[in-house]
């Protein structure tokens, strides 16, 4: 079975892309299934920075196709701005890519609902602003939701978007009397504009994923964002608005999850969270604080948004539901050199809530508040960890803190990295 996953294991930004990139050599097909450009995947390949949104980082390499699947939501303006930066930058985009026909599309109503949505103070989510629980919610309410496919008809989108958007113009007013109205014919031409240039990209990719699998082609599947924002299972309310795990995998690419047969659960050495909601191991101890430390040494900054990322110590008891969920095979350390002046580590490996010892994470946002980290304190290395080629190489204290999240997840680590660059990774340390 040819289907490689690879899925973050905490609240995104895990440097998913890094380990796609590395492995896209034995896949021919790479697929996003979830989310949109609310993303943020840096990939250094070839000496040089890329940053993605909505493209899968697999469009880096000419061999591969690129699929943006089902459950993903387009906004054509973010498609065609990545489109046009990656070609400046050198990349072939052409049949390379393919996007789903039945995937949904953002139009502007949807940035203005969030907007408003998410001035409601104390019910902010802290989202990207880039219209994606919006545009979800059109897809699984049914009466606004209009397909990437759509917008090559020319006369029924326009019909659509008449009924459509005189509504989401009376919804907006009732949210706030200044919000933003829209012209039904306006939006109409804009997207068809976009249909022009994006229409060669269109395809039922469902079925050019089956084609690929009957022909024996392997493919690699992109989470977006990190398991514990995945829509049901992760800490609702303060999630995305797709499933974010290998959950995903299936109903946002119509690829049975039997044929995955290698699921890389991708973490931090570390935590970090971008956005509202709990963080039980987050480090709130000030300007001079570890916290702090982290951030900067990790460049812990929003790759989308740039707000700067809540950090905190490795959470085993949120990790350990993750990679159960997602079906972990092994795991991929990331970011292990950012801990490398510490002179000691913490790795949190239970919760007290309200006074009882649970080792369960509870999803729920309201009682995820309530725990308190149980620490399991690990002498730090305080080595820099460059020029390490295999497992071998690292400090003692390394090894022991890597295999400690190993034994306290029950599962394999097969990768780890100590640095952004594609040299800067120890592979197969099994
Ligand atoms: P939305 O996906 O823009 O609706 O935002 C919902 C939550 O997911 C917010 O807390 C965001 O900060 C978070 N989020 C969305 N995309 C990413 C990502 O790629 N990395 C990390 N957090 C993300």
């Amino acid at each position: 079975m040819p289907c490689t996953c690879v899925v973050g294991l905490q609240w995104g930004d895990e440097a998913k892309g890094k380990i796609v990139d590395v492995l896209t050599p034995s896949h021919q097909y790479v697929v996003r299934y979830n989310g949109g450009a609310n993303a943020g995947h840096t990939v250094v390949h070839g000496g040089k920075t890329y940053k993605f949104s909505l493209l899968p980082t697999g469009i880096l390499h000419p061999h591969m196709t690129s699929v943006i699947a089902n459950g993903v939501v387009v906004n054509p303006l973010r498609f065609f701005e990545e489109v046009e930066t990656l070609r400046a930058a050198g990349i072939a985009i052409g049949d390379n890519l393919v996007v789903s026909d039945h995937a949904h599309l953002i139009f502007p109503y949807h940035l203005e609902e969030e907007r408003l949505s998410e001035q409601g103070g104390e019910n902010a989510i802290g989202t990207t602003g880039r219209g994606i629980g919006p545009c979800y919610q059109d897809k699984v309410g049914r009466v606004h939701g209009i397909r990437v496919g759509e917008i090559l008809h020319p006369q029924h989108l326009r019909q659509r978007l008449r009924t459509i958007v005189p509504r989401k113009n009376r919804l907006l007013r009732a949210f706030s009397a200044d919000a933003q109205q829209f012209d039904a014919d306006a939006l109409c031409d804009d997207y068809l504009r976009h249909a022009a240039g994006m229409g060669r990209f269109i395809a039922n990719t469902g079925a050019v994923l089956h084609q690929a699998l009957a022909a024996g082609k392997n493919i690699l599947f992109e989470a977006a964002q990190g398991s514990l924002l995945d829509v049901d299972h992760g800490t609702y309310p303060y999630v995305t608005s797709s499933n974010s795990s290998a959950a995903g995998v299936w109903s946002g690419s119509g690829v049975p999850a039997r044929n995955l047969s290698r699921v890389i659960g991708v973490i931090k050495a570390y935590t970090t969270r971008v956005g509202r909601g709990p963080f039980p191991t987050e480090l709130n101890d000030g300007p001079d604080g570890i916290g702090e430390r982290i951030r900067k040494t990790g460049r812990e900054y929003g790759t989308v948004t740039g707000r700067p990322r809540r950090c905190g110590w490795f959470d085993a008891v949120a990790v350990r539901s993750t990679a159960r969920l997602s079906g972990t095979d092994e795991l991929a350390v990331m970011l292990l050199d950012v801990l490398s002046e510490l002179d000691e580590i913490k790795i949190c490996v239970g919760y007290d809530l309200d006074g009882t010892r649970i080792e369960e994470f509870p999803a729920d946002a309201f009682l995820l508040d309530r725990c308190q980290p149980v620490y399991e304190t690990l002498p730090g290395w305080k080595a820099n960890l460059n020029g390490a080629k295999a497992v071998t190489d690292l400090p003692a204290a390394a090894r022991r803190y890597v295999d400690r999240l190993a034994s306290l997840l029950g599962l394999p680590v097969t990768i780890i990295s100590i640095g952004p660059d594609r040299a800067q990774t120890i592979m197969d340390t099994r």
